[in-house]
């Protein structure tokens, strides 16, 4: 079972500035909650306990705040600085010693995912001995993501390119990740892109050589929402918000999901409660028990 997971939480968030000047997105809002909140419950749905979340240099205060250290959702979590974006890649360089020769997951800190069975799936992800794992979805317009050809019978990824500009398959490679421990050094062996960055998509594709590539896909009963455009963001938070409001469930609710996995009990829940303040979150938290 993998065990560890890193949260990459860094960026400049371009895209969504002037939002983005001076809170990191990861901490803004999607609907009730930071987002960071989201690719967090992912992980702890696959029951990874430790946890290391890359956040900008000088943006760690921002990140205790949410996550001090006396707050008790049954997790390992400590944090590293990235200094600048040099692509996704840089996780594995500054986790090195956090992943310590382990097999590790990976997740982006602005990626949303929900739907029937994801528990499901992620444990099963999360029982990767060999070998990476990447997460598929279909889109409307894989031009605009890395889009993986696959032979779906058995999970088996043909090709890998990174926005194609010729069509190869509507499935896109979500920001979620499954490796072995190879990937430290698979990550030290590669050379920035034209962009100046390390490209995921190449170091998925050290493991497409030796034919180590698998695929888990999120069917149509599945979403994976985008958040890094000021129009995707609000419509993923506008998707919480329905789903939500018409359950009375919520989505990635770390609380509920560290008592549901048996890592906390009623009196962390109580200390949340405190924490949070009188909100609706609380209120929620307040149910749960
Ligand atoms: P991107 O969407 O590539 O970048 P960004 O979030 O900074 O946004 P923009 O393109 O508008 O500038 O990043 C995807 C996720 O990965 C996001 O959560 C930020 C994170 N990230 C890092 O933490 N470090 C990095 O070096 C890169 C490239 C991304």
């Amino acid at each position: 079972m993998i065990k560890k997971g890193i949260i990459l939480a860094g960026g400049m968030g371009t895209r969504m500035s002037p939002l983005t000047k001076a809170v990191n997105k990861q901490l803004l809002p999607i609907y009730d909650k930071p987002l960071i909140y989201y690719p967090l419950s992912i992980l702890m749905l696959a029951k990874i306990k430790n946890i290391l979340i890359i956040v900008n240099k000088g943006q760690l205060n921002q990140y205790k705040k949410l996550f001090p250290k006396n707050k008790n959702l049954g997790l390992n979590i400590s944090f590293k600085e990235q200094d600048k974006p040099r692509g996704l890649p840089d996780a594995f360089l500054i986790g090195e010693k956090f992943i310590n020769n382990s097999n590790i997951a990976m997740i982006l800190g602005d990626n949303f995912f929900y739907g029937q069975n994801l528990s499901k799936l992620l444990r099963d992800c999360a029982k990767l001995k060999q070998g990476a794992k990447v997460v598929l979805h279909n889109v409307k317009n894989p031009e605009s993501f890395g889009v993986a050809k696959t032979d779906k019978k058995n999970r088996k990824i043909l090709r890998i390119v990174e926005k194609p500009k010729r069509f190869i398959s509507n499935y896109a490679v979500t920001g979620l990740y499954f490796f072995d421990k190879k990937v430290v050094n698979y990550a030290k062996k590669l050379k920035p892109s034209k962009r100046g960055e390390l490209e995921i998509i190449d170091l998925i594709n050290q493991y497409k050589k030796t034919n180590k590539l698998s695929a888990e896909f999120i069917g149509r009963g599945g979403a994976w929402l985008d958040t890094g455009s000021i129009s995707d963001y609000y419509k993923t938070s506008a998707f919480v918000q329905a789903i939500e409001n018409r359950q009375g469930f919520k989505i990635a609710c770390l609380e509920e999901i560290a008592l549901l996995n048996k890592w906390i009990n009623k009196k962390d829940i109580l200390d949340s409660i405190k924490f949070y303040g009188n909100c609706e979150y609380s209120s929620y938290l307040k149910k749960l028990i």
